[in-house]
């Protein structure tokens, strides 16, 4: 009597415990939304860090697609080169193993020479003068250039202006750069253009420069305050001389393999978010490029200001640039020398 009394027991348990989980899983179903498992999960490169200005307007350009397209399409950003150098990154994009990148157009102009026109050197009087041409006819053009090496082009990114930095003595003319070491981006342009100030040229990638700064591999580099701080350059180069050599625009992209997997409606989301991002990054561009400069005047950094005479100088000598890169490209030049509004 008592055995048959626990059995029934234990049956009614089972049901309640079955019922119990059979009511949870329905109040699961309907009581909260599921989550929408992405159809498509894509990578994007970066090589600066986490919280640089570029990263962080990747971030929002994931955020925004992610939004827009309900969750369908994830961007996953990965930053600090860890998806390789920008050379890498640009031939994995073409074989089929990267999506999207942020990139500079210096290394971009090794496939599509074209695009030199837009980083030539003093081209751009000031940031102004580069974003009126960039936002413009001019900017909208060239951002279908990289389709000729299957690489769509979405948004323009700034980096301010590039000026040199020196581990052991300043330069202050162009006499001083004679013979110095200068670390280059791996850009033929970026290289023919040291040359062209007298020094050596050295090709080495974004992530090495630190190390080839401190064992001494070269004399210094060339690049804007943000990234001078941010790869903490300024504690092995800390002659910072302000001659503002070049403006090298920065631009998103897709692989094209990617792009033609997509619907035509994901594609103007794509490029809308794209711009969107870019407008956050020309913000938080100028806050933390002001605060990169700030951090390396209270950390031993000198800054250096060439005469006036001296940067015509400099003006000068760079104009062999402009012939090798841009002949059959004057009239182009001459418009974007000529843009103001
Ligand atoms: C800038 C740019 C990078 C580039 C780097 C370089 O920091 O944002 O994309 O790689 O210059 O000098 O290599």
């Amino acid at each position: 009597m008592e055995r048959g009394h626990r059995g029934k027991k234990k049956i009614w348990l089972f049901i309640c415990a079955g019922a119990a989980v059979l009511l949870g899983g329905a109040l699961c179903l309907h009581g909260r939304p599921r989550e929408r498992q992405p159809e498509y999960i894509f990578s994007y490169a970066e090589n600066q860090t986490a919280d640089y200005p570029t990263t962080l307007g990747g971030e929002r350009f994931a955020e925004l697609v992610e939004e827009r397209t309900q969750g369908r399409i994830r961007i996953l950003v990965r930053p600090e080169s860890v998806m390789g150098s920008e050379s890498e990154v640009i031939r994995q994009m073409q074989y089929g193993g990267i999506d999207f990148a942020r990139l500079s157009i210096a290394q971009l102009v090794e496939y599509v020479p074209e695009m030199s026109v837009l980083q030539m050197p003093y081209l751009y009087r000031d940031s102004t003068h580069m974003w009126q041409v960039l936002d413009g006819e001019i900017g909208d053009r060239f951002l279908s250039y990289p389709a000729r090496c299957d690489l769509i082009g979405l948004s323009w990114y700034d980096a301010g202006a590039r000026n040199f930095y020196l581990s052991a003595a300043p330069v202050r003319k162009l006499e001083d750069m004679r013979g110095l070491r200068i670390r280059v981006q791996e850009s033929d342009m970026m290289s023919d253009l040291i040359r062209a100030l007298g020094a050596v040229p050295i090709q080495i990638p974004y992530d090495q420069v630190y190390a080839a700064l401190e064992r001494g591999q070269v004399d210094g580099a060339e690049n804007n305050w943000s990234s001078y701080v941010a790869m903490q350059h300024y504690e092995v180069a800390r002659y910072y001389t302000i001659d503002e050599h070049i403006r090298i625009p920065e631009i998103q992209v897709c692989a094209r393999h990617t792009w033609e997997q997509l619907s035509d409606d994901d594609k103007r989301i794509l490029r809308e978010c794209a711009v969107e991002s870019a407008r956050y990054e020309r913000e938080l561009w100028t806050k933390y490029e002001e605060q990169a400069k700030k951090t390396a005047l209270e950390n031993q950094v000198q800054e250096i200001f060439l005469t006036e005479e001296e940067k015509k100088k400099f003006q000068e000598a760079a104009l062999p640039v402009y012939e090798k890169y841009c002949s059959g490209y004057e009239e182009i030049i001459e418009r974007i020398r000529e843009t103001t509004k």
